[in-house]
């Protein structure tokens, strides 16, 4: 199978320009740049190597490199912004990084006739990130692209195998990114259409046949697509030596556990442990208001109580997740900046009693781990089923957590959840739910003036949850919405929508 390299220099992206060829059906794998060296490439045989942007300049002591025989293996290379500019430095160019230089945010690309941009207008957009800028050309190379702030907004070499853009062909607002990707795959490294999600669920089975040959897996369900794909998948590996511990923590919404159990008990029979650990949480978050003590917190119960079952269980030797890409990025592993650290990723206790970690799902985006559920044949109820979030309601109860708070809060979710149902799939948002705010605020009901709860709606559309937009509900939904939560909770009194994107915002209001 035709194979591209990602060498990963640390950028946001990274993921997401594996992903991206994966959607022109050619496998990628990401590497770190540290661990790649010319002879690695040559033996593992690869196609094309895809170098990241990154977050440093190229100018700065220590700044990450690559080893210079990689670009005399002859195997053509594709630099993406820092990739770019490593690859001219590398080259004998220069970069600078001047205060005027740096430009954020779309621009006009202007492209000459080259492979690289076939089928591309002479104009279009392109979505750039950067300080640093290509100043002067490494010798034997051209520019093939320019903006009206970077005359060198992308190079090749003479043999047209090294190429570098300073632009991200692999983000959406890039108008023919895609396209350009595709040329360098399709044109340049004359890859073959050969990879389908099929490939990865068969690998995935393979290689945690031989991996777990032999051991007891304990993995943690939450209910969630994320969860019940890795069950799916790591039960065709190990088959009955996969036990799924169900947790639940207090801080589920209304009628979830319910229907966890439906769900999976049928599936799972005796490998399916429900454990009520919620007065537990409760007293754990006693007083707690930051939200990330809260993650933490709950992180380490529940692999305590993970633990717990394990050693109920005569011992299990690894614990499987069903950690995605987001939930890693945004953990700030890797050279990334801390932006949440979500329970499954950033939270887990130092010193856990498990030898070993399974994560299958760890390099796939969202829509990805739904194309593998179908693929493993689960109902289309569990795999479109919006995400929630590992620490609960908890991170949607602003401030201390309190079983009060967190039953006004699932009844107005599950009314919001009601009404949005209520429209077809295709049309719903990608994530909705209500939020506890913490704001008091004064109302009228009957001929009273009452003091009482603000609910926030919140409604977001997404691919990959790393941006998101606010959805425009149909005034209809939210109006429904918002009188019935207002009249049928007696302790709410104003119902407020969320209209703010993702940045600057998160998608989870903490
Ligand atoms: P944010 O709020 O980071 O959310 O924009 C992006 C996606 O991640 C989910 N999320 C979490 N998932 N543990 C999880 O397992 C967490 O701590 C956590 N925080 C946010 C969020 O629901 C959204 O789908």
């Amino acid at each position: 199978m035709d194979t591209i390299l990602v060498m990963d220099f640390g950028g946001q992206y990274s993921r997401l320009v594996a992903r991206r060829v994966r959607e022109h059906h050619v496998y990628a794998v990401v590497l770190p740049y540290q661990k790649v060296t010319a002879q690695s490439i040559l033996e593992e045989g690869y196609k094309g190597i895809i170098f990241t942007g990154g977050p440093n300049s190229v100018n700065e002591q220590d700044a990450p490199s690559c080893d210079r025989e990689i670009l005399r293996t002859g195997v053509p290379i594709l630099g993406l912004c820092y990739g770019a500019q490593l690859l001219a430095k590398t080259e004998g160019g220069t970069v600078v990084s001047e205060e005027e230089s740096g430009e954020y945010g779309s621009t006009e690309l202007h492209v000459s006739d080259d492979v690289l941009f076939k089928g591309i207008p002479a104009e279009s957009v392109c979505w750039m990130s950067h300080r640093d800028r290509i100043s002067v050309l490494p010798e034997g190379y051209l520019t093939v692209a320019s903006t009206p702030r970077c005359p060198i907004a992308a190079m090749r070499d003479r043999t047209g195998t090294r190429y570098g853009v300073q632009f991200h062909p692999e983000v959406a607002h890039t108008e023919y990114g895609m396209k350009i990707l595709g040329n360098f795959l399709f044109g340049i490294c004359s890859c073959s259409r050969d990879w389908e999600m099929k490939s990865f669920t068969e690998r995935t089975v393979e290689r945690y046949k031989k991996e777990l040959a032999g051991k007891k897996v304990l993995l943690g369900l939450s209910g969630g697509v994320d969860s019940a794909v890795a069950a799916a998948l790591l039960q065709r590996a190990v088959g009955d030596r996969l036990t799924c511990v169900f947790v639940d923590h207090g801080l589920l919404r209304k009628g979830e556990t319910e229907l966890v159990e439906r769900a999976f008990r049928k599936r799972l029979g005796k490998g399916l442990i429900r454990v009520d650990a919620s007065e537990r949480f409760l007293n754990g978050l006693k007083g707690v208001t930051d939200p990330e003590r809260k993650r933490k917190i709950i992180g380490e119960l529940f692999i305590r109580v993970f633990e717990e079952e394990a050693e109920k269980l005569g011992h299990a030797d690894v614990l499987a997740q069903g950690t995605i890409y987001p939930d890693v990025i945004e953990s700030g592993l890797g050279n990334a900046a801390v932006i949440k650290s979500h329970h499954n990723v950033g939270g887990l206790p130092e010193i856990m009693r498990f030898s070993q970690i399974a994560e299958p799902l760890r390099d796939l985006f969202k829509d990805e781990v739904r194309e593998v559920g179908r693929e493993l044949g689960l109902p289309e109820e569990l795999i479109y089923r919006q995400p929630f979030p590992g620490p609960g309601l908890a991170v949607r109860v602003l401030g201390e957590v309190t079983e009060e708070k967190l039953s006004v809060l699932r009844e107005a979710d599950a009314i919001f959840r009601e009404e949005v149902d209520r429209l077809e799939r295709a049309r719903r948002p990608s994530q909705y739910f209500a939020v506890f705010t913490g704001a008091e605020s004064v109302g009228v009901k009957g001929d009273e003036r009452v003091y009482g709860h603000c609910i926030a709606l919140r409604a977001v559309s997404t691919d990959d949850f790393m941006t998101a937009q606010w959805t425009r509900l149909p005034a209809e939904v939210l109006e429904r919405a918002g009188s019935r939560i207002a009249n049928e909770i007696p302790d709410v009194a104003r119902v407020v929508y969320d209209i703010t994107s993702k940045p600057p915002a998160t998608v989870e209001w903490e």
